[in-house]
């Protein structure tokens, strides 16, 4: 497969993305959380209107950073990232609902933290500490800019996002989150998921 073809692209699209269109935002109107609401009516079947997903293998979107939200659709839209029928629910949005419909999850309350195996978790922390993922998601794990938030992600979503970049099915803008995750063991992954699943902030 060409990989090497994909590549150059996939960091256009990412220079692009942090130069443009999610830092300055200054060509479009302010995000609108209201108008935001409307628009992710489509949404509410599977991510929840409160953001918390009831379907196993959707993510949560409550209290995501909203470059991480638009970020994500953006890839969804110009299909780097697949998965779940995404492409097609992005395909119709423009940049300004992207960005008035991550106004609308961002404002919600995160997700609640979820009871763990103790052992697993402990395990979970020691890989975080020496795989740094906190240094990019955040000292609670709780996201920033466009570093999604995993504090109170489903455990089995983030089991298989990170079995998917590891594996390089899910392809990420710069490499860091595949390279962070080509170390892991099936065992770290569980740990890692319990561990950021049991994470509140
Ligand atoms: C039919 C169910 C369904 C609908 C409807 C749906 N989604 Fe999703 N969404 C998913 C699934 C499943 C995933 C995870 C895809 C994967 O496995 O990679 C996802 C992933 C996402 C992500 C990535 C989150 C992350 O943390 O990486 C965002 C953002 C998102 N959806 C936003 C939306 C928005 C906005 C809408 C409405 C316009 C929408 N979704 C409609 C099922 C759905
Ligand atoms: C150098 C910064 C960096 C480090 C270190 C890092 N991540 Fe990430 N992570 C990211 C970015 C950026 C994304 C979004 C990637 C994309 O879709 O382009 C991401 C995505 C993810 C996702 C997918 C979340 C979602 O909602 O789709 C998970 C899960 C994840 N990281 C977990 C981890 C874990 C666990 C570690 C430590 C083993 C880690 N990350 C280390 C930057 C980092």
């Amino acid at each position: 497969m060409s990989s090497g073809k994909r590549i150059p692209g996939i960091q256009a699209l990412a220079v692009g993305l942090l130069t443009g269109f999610i830092s300055c935002g200054a060509l479009g109107a302010p995000p609108d959380a209201v108008a935001g609401k409307a628009k992710a009516q489509a949404c509410f079947a599977c991510h929840g209107e409160s953001g918390i997903a009831a379907i196993a293998g959707v993510p949560h979107l409550a209290a995501q950073p909203p470059q991480a939200i638009q970020y994500q659709l953006v890839q969804f839209r110009e299909k780097y990232r697949s998965g779940g029928g995404m492409e097609v629910m992005a395909a119709g949005l423009s940049d300004q609902d992207m960005r008035d419909i991550a106004a609308y999850y961002t404002a919600l309350p995160a997700p609640v933290r979820r009871d763990a195996d103790a052992q697993k978790i402990t395990h979970g922390q020691r890989v975080s500490q020496a795989s740094f993922c906190q240094s990019c998601h955040g000292a609670s794990l709780q996201g920033q800019k466009h570093v999604p938030r995993i504090a109170g992600q489903a455990p089995e979503y983030v089991v298989t996002q990170l079995r998917n970049l590891r594996s390089g099915t899910r392809v990420d803008m710069d490499g860091n989150m595949a390279s962070a995750a080509k170390g892991l063991s099936d065992e770290d992954i569980e740990a890692l998921a319990a561990f950021s699943g049991a994470m509140q902030q």
